[in-house]
């Protein structure tokens, strides 16, 4: 199948979290680590989250240097979830969200489109559809951010080309906290998906590592 050249790009502690226990947004970057993300951004055709971030983090998804080019803004929404007022629907740049079939909400907005597509047998927006449609309008690179559910299922699906895991000197703990990936999880050796280490560098006060996936 063809697809889009995927990262999926993430800050986590050194226990893999990923935000508060209570889901509320961590900041775990350090200002080196921003300006990385800001620069894969500008470099991406789209950048993608699942409509959980939208609700917790709110994100603008947006480069925040003044005549940067903007990626396009894709949300994955199942139910129609995204609240009118959602930042990642602002008029900076635009935006797509992909939404069941049976959802009727759309948005009187003209950088937003809502597009409709089948639900998987979790029922999750199908994520082949998904990057069909993205090389259908010319995504060719797409940066995957978020949260823990979106990129368990990209990892699990192997639907990525690397894994950009930013760890920060810090521990939040907590058994519920979200992680890198949540989801189900493996069930099995068969289930693991296993990882190469490319590159390995500090950042910061903390550390980045490149993985790919092992064939
Ligand atoms: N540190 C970081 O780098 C970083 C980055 C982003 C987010 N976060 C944190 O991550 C947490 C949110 O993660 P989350 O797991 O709750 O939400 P999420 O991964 O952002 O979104 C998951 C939701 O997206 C929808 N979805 C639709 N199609 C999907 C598909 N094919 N695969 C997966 N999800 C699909 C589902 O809801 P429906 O069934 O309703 O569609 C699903 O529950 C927050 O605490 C946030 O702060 C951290």
């Amino acid at each position: 199948m063809e697809r889009p050249y995927t990262i999926i790009n993430c800050a986590a502690t050194v226990d893999g979290k990923i935000a508060f226990p209570s889901r509320k947004q961590l900041r775990i970057s350090s200002e080196e680590d921003f300006r990385r993300v800001q620069l894969l951004r500008e470099r991406c055709d789209a950048v993608l989250v699942g409509i959980g971030t939208i609700l917790t983090d709110d994100p603008k998804l947006t480069v925040k240097k003044p005549d940067a080019k903007q990626p396009l803004r894709v949300v994955l929404d199942s139910n129609g979830r995204t609240p009118e007022d959602a930042e990642v629907m602002n008029e900076k740049t635009y935006t797509i969200l992909f939404v069941g079939k049976n959802v009727k909400k759309r948005f009187n907005k003209k950088n937003v489109e809502v597009v409709p597509c089948n639900l998987d047998e979790k029922g999750f927006v199908d994520l082949n559809e998904v990057m069909a449609e993205l090389v259908k309008r010319g995504v060719k690179n797409l940066l995957v951010e978020g949260g823990g559910t979106v990129i368990w299922n990209f990892i699990k699906q192997r639907l990525f080309d690397e894994l950009l895991i930013y760890t920060g000197p810090m521990v939040v703990g907590g058994k519920n906290t979200p992680t890198i990936a949540d989801g189900e999880g493996a069930e099995d050796e068969k289930e693991i998906i296993k990882l190469k280490v490319e590159e390995v560098k500090t950042l910061g006060e903390g550390l980045l590592v490149r993985y790919v996936p092992i064939p």
